[in-house]
């Protein structure tokens, strides 16, 4: 018997990670996996929901500030950005400060080429180096940038994303991609009441539920699954012991499916979770920093301190204490 040919051939890696994160306890899958074509659209939809405030507030934190980044930063610079998916942002960095270069680190060479490309338009005088590469660990930059002093730029605070500990990581590997001497502008979201935060990850629209349960229909889609959509709604928890939103795909009731061949049960109540997103207080930002090699040098906030901008410079190593 011929069995359905999964319309996407599958990413090997993504079916372990699901399996793997099916059968772990408790069900976990990473958050990479949320953003294919259709999760990347659904999450641009996110940053213009009325609840989700991370993304207007950093883009009207770079505008207000521009003559400050000037100040601070000064002109020169080779801008590396972590990520190249915040075209909306990078020109209004770029535009303050007048970087002598611009490489944009990506895992994904297609977005890479069309924001570098879109970029290369409203800028034609400053040169552009994509890199495609994982920027978690160490990047080599391309040789054309090598002498310029270099700003790192991490928006979106995205590294809430990483657990603390991998946060840290990830920042003593940017500090290594840049070097002792650079600069790093950071985009980090703050701890604010529980209703605030949840309601931005649960939002009324309905679309933060899309975008989570996309995950599903891209499971069954690419990994030949069966999970039945309506056996599982989207959850948005604020977990205040570890300072973070999280959200899980949660069984409605007793559920059972196939994935790649394998069977699985959930007992309504069950849930997967599939992202977390940490909050730093103004302290817990520059400790996380320090810890990953990076001192504060100047810190921006947003009325009603909601979101910051930190710039921090890897200074040279020094001799205790
Ligand atoms: C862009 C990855 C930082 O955690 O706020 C938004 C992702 N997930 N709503 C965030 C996200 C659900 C977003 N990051």
């Amino acid at each position: 018997m011929a069995t359905a040919e999964p319309s996407v051939e599958a990413d090997p890696a993504f079916r372990a990670d699901v399996l793997a994160g099916l059968r772990s306890d408790p069900r976990a899958i990473p958050a990479r996996w949320l953003y294919d074509l259709r999760g990347s659209e659904l999450f641009e939809e996110i940053t213009r929901l009325p609840e989700y405030y991370p993304t207007r507030t950093e883009r009207a934190m770079l505008e207000t500030h521009a003559a400050e980044f000037a100040e601070e930063i000064g002109p020169g610079r080779a801008v590396i950005e972590f990520g190249s998916g915040s075209s909306l942002k990078t020109p209004l960095l770029l535009r303050a400060i007048a970087p002598a270069a611009y490489v944009p680190i990506d895992i994904s060479g297609e977005f890479l080429m069309d924001s570098a490309q879109t970029l290369s338009r409203d800028f034609p005088d400053l040169p552009v180096f994509p890199v495609e590469a994982d920027f978690t660990k160490r990047v080599p930059l391309p040789y054309e940038v090598s002498r310029l002093p270099k700003l790192g730029f991490f928006p979106g605070s995205t590294i809430g994303n990483f657990v603390p500990f991998s946060g840290v990581d990830f920042l003593r590997a940017m500090k290594e991609t840049l070097d002792i001497g650079a600069m790093l502008l950071i985009g980090i979201d703050r701890i604010k009441g529980e209703e605030e935060l949840v309601a931005a990850y649960n939002d009324a629209a309905g679309v933060t539920a899309a975008f989570n349960l996309n995950l599903l229909e891209r499971i069954n889609r690419e990994l030949d699954g069966d999970m039945p959509l309506d056996a599982f709604r989207h959850r948005a928890i604020w977990n205040d012991r570890l300072a973070r939103i999280e959200m899980h795909i949660e069984a409605i009731r007793d559920v059972a499916f196939e994935v790649a061949g394998d069977a699985f049960t959930m007992a309504e109540g069950d849930t997967i979770h599939t992202e977390n997103s940490h909050k730093y207080g103004p302290r817990d930002a520059r400790v996380l920093l320090r810890a990953g090699e990076w001192t504060m040098r100047r810190e921006w906030s947003s009325p009603g301190d909601r979101f910051a901008l930190i710039l921090a410079e890897a200074l040279p190593p020094r001799t205790a204490p």
